[in-house]
């Protein structure tokens, strides 16, 4: 590598060693970090993008008990695959891992590939998860960038004190630079731990970091100025994210198959419903049955897919 300079090649490798010291000593023991199964860390993925660790760590098992192959996962009934999902929220990501593996089972004979463009080009796979197959399962020397091992490495490629965001390109392309061949999936997962425990967004920990003597940010690192979120659609002060997971829910426990009525469901997920909130039920209805998380049938009444 002619175009690297000395120093950086130096420090690079100091870098590597450092992380990786610190992850043997402080790495989380996780379930699916012993995985490599592609079906069982494809799961993980899955679970891991809208939920936190702590719970995934609880459902994970479950889950895979109840689904332990992808083969399995295809023949489950809908409603099944949603029922199992309680717990986790954003049920539509249920949905998405069952599509998923039914276009894995046509399209690659139930067997998930191992190659970075046949996966990204697989419904509800995107770049960080395609990697993170390839890296975890499969054994391919190859970067990750989520959100946690984006901040870190911003943080490491240049003082952040007000700075812009960098690309997210130019971060995927550090993250290859940096990436020590053979150790690929501790790193990644290394890099992933510190940003979670250590290199935080609200308050990086940097008295206690192993890069803190490399690392142009260390101390320097604005604490976040909480940024104005967008508020969520919701009704009465409670986003719809929350009514639409009441809804799943209500549909979930209800004992008997005939399904409820629109009255029902309405006054179970929003306890002060009144006629003014019809229209806004009946919207909120239409979009869990175009996302195909529940059934409308005839007589009206309500109940999870088939
Ligand atoms: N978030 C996304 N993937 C993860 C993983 N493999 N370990 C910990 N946190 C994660
Ligand atoms: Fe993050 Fe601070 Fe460590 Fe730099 S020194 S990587 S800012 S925790």
């Amino acid at each position: 590598m002619r175009h690297r300079s000395n120093t950086a090649l130096k420090r690079k490798s100091l870098l590597t060693a450092k992380v990786l010291r610190w992850y043997r000593k402080n790495g989380r023991q996780l379930p699916w970090r012993n995985e490599d199964d592609p079906y069982r860390v494809l799961v993980s993925e899955v679970m891991l993008q809208q939920t936190q660790v702590s719970r995934v760590l609880t459902k994970y098992p479950r889950f895979l008990k109840r689904f332990p192959s992808l083969r399995r996962l295809t023949n489950a009934k809908t409603s099944d695959v949603i029922k199992a999902w309680e717990g986790m929220g954003y049920n539509n990501r249920a949905l998405r891992l069952q599509r998923l593996a039914v276009t894995v089972l046509d399209e690659h004979r139930g067997r998930i590939p191992g190659n970075i463009q046949e996966l990204e080009a697989l419904p509800g796979i995107g770049r960080y998860t395609a990697h993170a197959l390839a890296c975890f399962s499969f054994g391919q020397q190859v970067p990750v960038v989520d959100t946690n091992i984006k901040r870190v490495l911003t943080r490491l490629r240049s003082p952040q004190s007000r700075r812009p965001a960098p690309k997210e390109e130019d971060i995927w392309d550090l993250a290859e630079s940096l990436l020590p061949r053979q150790h690929s999936h501790d790193w990644n997962q290394a890099l992933m731990d510190l940003g979670a425990t250590i290199c935080t967004a609200a308050q990086p920990k940097c008295d206690r970091c192993p890069l803190v003597d490399l690392c142009p940010s260390a101390y320097r690192v604005s604490r976040r100025t909480r940024a104005a979120k967008k508020p969520e659609p919701g009704r009465d002060g409670i986003p719809n994210r929350i009514y639409r997971g009441r809804t799943i829910q209500a549909l979930r426990e209800l004992k008997t198959p005939g399904g409820m009525t629109r009255t029902a469901l309405a006054r179970k997920i929003k306890p002060n419903f009144t006629s003014v909130d019809r229209r806004w039920s009946e919207s909120l209805l239409r979009r869990l049955q175009k996302d195909g998380l529940i059934r409308i049938r005839a007589g009206n009444r309500i109940s999870l897919p088939e």
